[in-house]
């Protein structure tokens, strides 16, 4: 036998008799948004929290690498990995375990895909009040291990603020478990939160303890053509001071990036409010879903002035809001247009939205006459994404690319990095633009938990691969 076929038969006994899939069976599966997802020499798909230990364990002693995956919807390169590395697949510890609707708390393992969990909630009244376009296939541990934020952040907080217990394989194959299902807990460190955002580098995520909330209402969306992001703001702040109402989602789409989308997706101009400089998509709930959509007519009126509202319209039909929601989220069609086009994932704080956006539009025609960037994203809590029109920079145009987007972010308060992450793809970012001590601390977490490197080595800090 050889030592190829000799690791594959040792994975295959480490984990219980987990599914263990080899390089060709990688190269013929699915990666995901990522075609770096499945360099790696195998995959193992363990079944429990012991399998991942085994496993963790063995690589260990092996001097073998272990990179977590989830449902490689990450749009940073966390979960790329490359010859000799070995994946652990999450996707069959996706059970919900419990939902218990008096506390309003679920615990699930950490392969359970967002929207399964979603529609268990909901079928007790509850949410687990967070949301996102990939949560199709995006998972809970993978969400925790990116700290995801998405549509409802800014009422509800991101990932970190959605989680109440946590556990973890460490590298060396010990289970850090702090399964807590309650809010306050004031009992030391709180360590949990080291693993959240981690992306997999200090720890396995295996099960976690999900806070959820009352679905309160039923929704309504609306599109609003605006002359920028501050008139779309003023909008916002009048829905979330409206009372009997909430609002769920406030996301903004600059005229670029919705026409490209218009023109993709194939809807006709006459038919969406698309003329504007910004378009902002609200969803509003209510008692019921005309009421929300009353509240949407009236609010928008009562504003139109003073806002300097330039179109707007409130769907008719659930095919209507769908369609102003396929035009949001269906943003890897933007992606597709362009060969590894630099995308970006920003947070802007409120008030300095429209100088930064002008900004970067005037640097990257600086760069070259041809640029423009599609920007849309999160208002109401200034993460921003942003992509160019450019194929497959060279690595000195793309260091170029962001010393534009993020010249004076930090100073102002903002983040080169919302709700992503570093993986591979922000590295260099990372080094430039995070906090040094902030760096040197991570760096002396990262020895201390993993002095091996066993665990998705070289994403955010670390010898690069
Ligand atoms: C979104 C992803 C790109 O908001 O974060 O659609
Ligand atoms: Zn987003």
């Amino acid at each position: 036998m050889s030592g190829r076929s000799d690791l594959l038969a040792e994975l295959r006994n480490v984990a219980g008799g987990a599914a263990v899939w080899d390089r060709a069976e990688l190269a013929s599966r699915d990666p995901g948004f990522d075609d770096r997802n499945f360099g790696a020499e195998a995959l193992v798909r363990p079944k429990s929290v012991e399998e991942v230990a085994a496993l963790v364990r063995f690589c260990a002693e092996k001097g073998l690498s272990l990179v977590a995956q989830g449902g490689r919807t990450g749009l940073a390169g966390g979960a790329v990995t490359s010859a000799g590395q070995i994946i652990c697949d999450l996707g069959a510890m996706n059970r919900i375990e419990e939902i218990d609707p008096l506390a309003r708390v679920a615990v699930v393992q950490a392969g359970t895909p967002l929207a399964v969990l979603q529609e268990a909630a909901a079928g007790h009244g509850l949410d687990p009040g967070i949301d996102l376009a990939a949560r199709g296939s995006c998972t809970i541990g993978g969400m925790i291990s990116s700290n995801a934020g998405g549509i409802m952040a800014f009422r509800n907080g991101t990932m970190r603020h959605r989680l109440l217990g946590l556990e973890v394989v460490l590298p060396d194959g010990s289970v850090f478990r702090d399964l807590t299902r309650v809010l306050k807990t004031s009992a030391g460190y709180d360590l949990k939160h080291l693993f959240v955002g981690a992306e997999g580098t200090l720890g396995i995520v295996t099960r976690a303890v999900v806070r959820l909330d009352p679905v309160g209402g039923v929704p309504a969306t609306a599109l609003v053509g605006t002359r920028d992001a501050a008139s779309a703001q003023r909008i916002v702040s009048h829905f979330l001071g409206m009372t009997g109402v909430s609002l769920r989602a406030a996301e903004i789409m600059w005229q670029g990036f919705a026409a490209a989308m218009a023109r993709i997706l194939g809807i006709e101009p006459a038919k969406l409010p698309l003329e504007a400089p910004c378009l902002l998509a609200l969803e509003l709930a209510a008692e019921t879903a005309e009421d929300a959509a009353g509240a949407l007519e009236e609010g928008l009126s009562s504003i139109w002035e003073e806002t300097g509202i330039i179109d707007g319209l409130v769907a008719g039909s659930v095919e209507q809001a769908r369609t102003i929601w396929r035009l949001r989220e269906e943003t890897e069609m933007i992606e597709r247009m362009h060969n590894h086009p630099p995308s970006f994932d920003v947070s802007v704080p409120g008030g300095a939205i429209d100088a930064y956006v002008a900004r970067i539009g005037e640097g990257l025609k600086a760069l070259d006459a041809a640029y423009s960037p599609y920007v849309f994203g999160h208002l109401a809590d200034g993460n921003l994404h942003i992509s160019i029109n450019a194929d497959n920079p060279s690595r000195e145009r793309y260091r170029a690319i962001e010393d534009v987007l993020y010249a004076g972010l930090r100073e102002i308060g903002g983040s080169f990095s919302a709700e992503h992450g570093v993986g591979l793809d922000k590295r260099d970012a990372y080094e430039r633009h995070a906090d040094p001590v902030k760096q040197q601390l991570a760096r002396a977490i990262k020895e201390l938990l993993d002095p091996s490197d066993v665990l998705n080595p070289g994403k955010i800090i670390g010898p690069r691969p």
